[in-house]
């Protein structure tokens, strides 16, 4: 391992790194995925899980992961590995960040697809491609967008490229700049988008449909893909949030700007929720559409507003640029890895990367048309990017993380990096020995099968398991210690 020459890059003060995190943790996931996905797992009862784990797993795993960032100060490797060393820990355990580097990039290379379509539909926008379209049409149209892999991979070629540009030139330069500005923007056009659809005839529907919470609506798997989206939606377990933790200024307070990132990425989610279920229902459509349920529905909303052809594109330019600074920090963890480790500069790092992943993110986008019976297990190559990474590896690289800083390392490390006061420190140190572990376990076990839980009915048990759970962890502590450190 050689260390790198030059001090690390910071961001410019405590606002630079929330407009980073909050940049890669509101994007595609916000607008595209939490509305589609919570669509087909029946909405309340899963928006509740989400919610749960964001509050139980995302934030305690999110403070765990920049602190480890900023006090190995390196990519996810790297910076794992200096926290255990520190701590006289195996090395081994950098597995951890290995397998984040991965996620963050296998999720880039369905990501891009995404971006693509949205970087497509803006050029609809633009060139009067939707206008006067019903909804059979916007199906068709999306359909159509897919079907041919040369326009597909056009789009999805582009965002690759403008991905890649942004990445090779630095950490700083043009993300804090975008953020600041496409942020408030995507929320005024939300906002705009509820308001249409409070008078669609939708909106009682949608509320009804998002927040009334219905426990038998909930599947084992709904519960897994709610635990994975809440890594997903936050940039956890993918190298992304880690990295740029490592440039975060010694002064900054970790808690607060989690709680920050963590509130406006909610925000973001529902508000997306609420501006696309209206225009579902109050045109009869099937909240279960699937991946193009958003390309389907706002179009729709579009149309039917004042200065609409206008808000269209405003609206896919944001969501285009929510991506891309979404995406950047997918790529950071491996660019600014081979850039400590392998001697290359920024630009080749970032080159390099992006030609493996023009190649896996091309085989992904074959999945909507040529490769569309390339499947295994019922799944197609984009379909397995997303399920590997949101359903296994990133929950399971956050349990690594918080049974790491839990039992494993040096109390004193995550005393000093994370600055909180004794009761907020016991608070957290609670989250990460026990609620977030525990609450993926939970997950895990019902999800494979193992035991079916009610949540709806039995959670006063769980409650009484969890504190017997973390009475006997807490009496059994060193011993535990020992144990996770081999
Ligand atoms: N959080 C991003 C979104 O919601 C996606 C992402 C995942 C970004 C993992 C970085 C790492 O769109």
């Amino acid at each position: 391992m050689t260390t790198p020459q030059q001090p690390r890059a910071q961001w410019l003060g405590r606002w630079g790194f929330v407009l980073a995190a909050t940049g890669s943790a509101v994007g595609l996931g916000n607008i595209w995925k939490f509305p589609y996905i919570t669509g087909e797992h029946g909405g309340g009862a899963f928006v509740l899980i989400y919610l749960a784990c964001i509050l139980a797993v995302g934030v305690p795993v999110m403070m765990t992961e920049i602190a480890f960032g900023r006090r190995g100060r390196g990519s996810p490797i790297d910076a794992v590995r200096r926290v255990v060393t520190e701590s006289g820990r195996s090395s081994l355990w950098s597995l951890l960040g290995w397998m984040a580097m991965l996620a963050g990039f296998m999720i880039l290379s369905f990501y891009v697809v995404v971006a693509g379509w949205s970087f497509a539909y803006l050029w609809k926008a633009v060139s009067g491609g939707l206008a006067g379209a019903s909804v059979d049409d916007m199906a068709a149209i999306f359909a159509a967008n897919n079907a041919n892999p040369l326009n597909l991979g056009f789009w999805s070629t582009l965002v690759t490229l403008a991905t890649m540009l942004i990445v090779g030139k630095g950490v700083q330069a043009g993300i804090e700049k975008s953020v600041r500005w496409m942020m408030p923007g995507l929320v005024v056009m939300l906002v705009i988008l509820i308001g249409y659809g409070m008078f669609s005839g939708g909106f009682i529907d949608a509320l009804r449909f998002l927040f009334v919470f219905d426990a038998g609506s909930l599947s084992s798997d709904g519960m897994l893909a709610a635990l994975g989206h809440a890594f997903f939606t936050l940039s956890l377990a993918s190298g992304a949030i880690l990295t740029y933790g490592s440039y975060l200024p010694a002064r900054a307070s970790i808690a607060r700007t989690t709680v920050t990132v963590a509130i406006a990425d909610t925000l973001v989610a529902l508000m997306a929720g609420l501006a696309i279920f209206p225009v579902i229902f109050a045109n009869g459509m099937s909240p279960e559409g699937g991946p193009g349920l958003l390309f389907m529905s706002l179009p729709l909303a579009f149309q039917a507003m004042p200065l609409g052809g206008l808000f269209a594109i405003l609206f896919f330019v944001m969501l285009s640029m929510a991506a891309l600074t979404s995406a950047i920090s997918m790529v950071e963890a491996t660019v600014s890895w081979l850039v400590d480790n392998k001697a290359v500069s920024r630009r080749t790092a970032a080159w390099g990367t992006g030609i493996v992943l023009w190649l896996v993110s091309t085989l992904a986008m074959l999945s909507f048309n040529v490769g569309a019976d390339w499947t295994l297990a019922g799944r197609h190559f984009f379909d397995w990017l997303d399920y590997l990474t949101s359903r296994w590896m990133m929950p399971l690289g956050g349990l690594g993380m918080v049974l790491l800083a839990g039992f494993v390392l040096n109390s004193a490390t995550f005393r000093d990096e994370l600055g909180l006061s004794p009761r907020w420190h016991a608070l957290w140190l609670f989250m990460v020995r026990y609620v977030s572990p525990l609450g993926i376990l939970v997950i895990f076990v019902d999800a494979l099968g193992i035991a079916r839980i009610e949540f709806g009915a039995h959670w006063p048990w769980l409650a009484a398991v969890l504190v017997a759970i973390s009475v006997i962890g807490e009496l059994a502590s060193p011993r535990l210690r020992r144990t996770l450190a081999g």
